[in-house]
């Protein structure tokens, strides 16, 4: 069964997230944004593009004027070097204000894709195709996009917002373990902050999310994506809530960085998240069954709990150097219970030392 989510963007527009099982509805969805006679550039990775770009190219030559621009895969390249290629191709290409581009991939393509579609010609419009978990929850929804600046994590950027998100779940079955497993990072993420129920959910469909039944795939990146919508719409461009999306991710970041990206970025996620969660703890909030709980779901999902080759100390540093601060203090999200999250600027470095006592050894 497909699944359809609109996401509100203003009084008068929004966007579909259609949720499908293969490619074959893609263009019925194209079709309402009348791009007949205007060109469509797929911008993709080298990985990603080796498995879906000619499936797509076919697909929309059947009715529209289609360019692709392929970069070479990896974080290392979202920035605004590659921006640049893409610039040139779509200046070369002779690319108007009324053309569109569509990012097809992960998170990487989909945020450089967006940045692009903001700032080329001082905006064209764009649709995400996203085809990792982590896109398909997260980062094709809610019209964030951006690119790293030298060592800083999307630190260039703009809200810009897709006219369409297309998500065929089965493109999860081309993806390694890790980077699947990276992706339920987010998803977790979600029953924690929102929804205690889609929270149990989780624990009790592990086993078929573990063997990516579709069935049970299309109802998680439903109710993930449906969450999200409703942060998003209420705070698009994160004034307040919006921020509670960045659960486990200040530390999360700071770890990712100082790992030189070696660890996905969903893994990064869930240290931060065991270390907001020891926090919650130590405030008296969540229990101890309820850490238990969590580490256990985390090993199910083969995600590392401890680190390596850095420091606390490091990576409070870090942590204050990232743009989730507010006034010079670091806008810290905990639980208030599980499927309630909130921020927090008053967590002191004792405290977020001790929560990071355990995910840090030696
Ligand atoms: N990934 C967090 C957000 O979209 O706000």
């Amino acid at each position: 069964m497909s699944r359809l989510i609109n996401i509100k963007t203003s009084e008068t527009e929004y966007y579909d997230i259609a949720i499908e099982k293969d490619f074959s509805n893609l263009l019925k969805f194209i079709e309402p944004l009348n791009l007949i006679g205007r060109k469509i550039c797929i911008v993709s990775d080298s990985n990603v593009a080796k498995i879906y770009l000619e499936t797509i190219k076919g697909i929309l030559s059947e009715k529209y004027n289609v360019f692709s621009f392929v970069f070479e895969a990896g974080e290392e390249n979202k920035n605004l070097d590659t921006v640049s290629d893409l610039y040139e191709y779509l200046i070369l290409n002779k690319f108007d204000r009324k053309d569109y581009l569509l990012a097809l991939g992960g998170g990487v393509v989909g945020d450089l894709t967006g940045y692009c579609a903001a700032t080329y010609l001082r905006g064209i419009d764009f649709i995400q195709v996203p085809t990792s978990l982590l896109a398909q929850v997260d980062s094709s929804i809610g019209g964030k996009t951006g690119v790293d600046f030298r060592s800083y994590k999307n630190m260039v950027g703009a809200f810009h917002q897709p006219k369409l998100v297309y998500i065929n779940v089965s493109t999860l079955n081309s993806l390694s373990k890790r980077q699947y497993n990276s992706g339920m990072g987010e998803v977790i993420k979600h029953g924690y902050i929102k929804d205690k129920s889609y929270y149990n959910w989780l624990l009790d469909n592990k086993a078929k999310i573990i063997e990516k039944d579709l069935e049970t795939l299309e109802e998680m990146i439903y109710v993930s994506c449906y969450t999200k919508k409703l942060v998003v719409e209420n705070d698009p461009k994160e004034q307040g809530e919006r921020a509670l999306l960045n659960f486990g991710h200040t530390l999360g970041h700071a770890i990712e960085k100082l790992m030189n990206f070696s660890l996905y970025h969903g893994e990064c996620v869930v240290l931060g998240m065991i270390a907001a969660l020891n926090i919650s703890k130590a405030k008296g909030y969540i229990t101890d069954e309820e850490i238990k709980q969590a580490l256990l779901l985390f090993e199910d999902f083969e995600f590392p709990v401890t680190v390596k080759g850095i420091t606390v100390n490091e990576v409070l540093e870090v942590s204050k150097s990232d743009k989730k601060m507010d006034k010079g203090r670091i806008k810290f999200i905990i639980l208030q219970e599980v499927g309630n999250a909130v921020i927090d600027t008053n967590i002191s470095d004792t405290e977020l030392v001790a929560s990071l006592k355990d995910i840090i050894t030696a």
